[in-house]
């Protein structure tokens, strides 16, 4: 028997401020992403943007549903966005942001484990690690290079090789 100690490395900031500029812009576009978030059940609008290698930028907010498996994640729905419209442009970055009225907000949200997934897809099939942006302009903010950073052990499609 062995141990394997696994070590994850999260830049903390304080504020937006101290982001350089391309983090900032795209931070902010998920910080805007928010306002468009339909979330009339949590009340908790989640915004995401991500950032293409030609340079654009899409993003996407939480889309909720009466019956609540139905709804999706902003990250998600901001991922199949590119990923639908883009389609063989890899995904450089992508910034979380989250706005609501009923929920305080001191921390960054993280990303849940389906989003953290599909993150790890898209990252193993353009061969790109992805920067994980996460924040607002009124929390601390923390970057992460690369989803095994929040996604240990990942599975990949090359676990289905026959
Ligand atoms: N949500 C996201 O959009 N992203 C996450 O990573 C976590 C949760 C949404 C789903 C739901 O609409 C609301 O936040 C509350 O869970």
């Amino acid at each position: 028997m062995k141990t394997v100690h696994l070590q994850i490395k999260i830049e903390e900031y304080e504020s937006i401020d101290e982001l350089t500029s391309d983090d900032r812009i795209l931070l902010e576009k998920a910080w805007l992403a928010c306002d468009s978030a339909y979330a009339p059940y949590s009340k908790f609008n989640v915004g995401a943007a991500v950032l293409l290698a030609n340079g654009k930028i899409v993003s996407g907010n939480n889309q909720e549903n009466a019956a609540y498996p139905s709804g999706l994640c902003a990250e998600r729905v901001a991922m199949y966005y590119a990923s639908a419209h883009h389609p063989g442009v890899a995904m450089k970055a992508i910034a979380v942001a989250v706005k609501s009225d009923v929920v305080s907000l001191k921390d960054p949200a993280s990303p849940c484990g389906s989003c953290r997934q599909v993150m790890a897809e898209y990252e193993n099939l353009y061969h790109t690690k992805l920067r994980i942006i996460l924040g607002s302009p009124h929390t601390k903010i923390q970057i992460l290079e690369g989803i095994a950073s929040l996604l240990p052990l990942t599975f990949y499609a090359e676990g289905l090789k026959k």
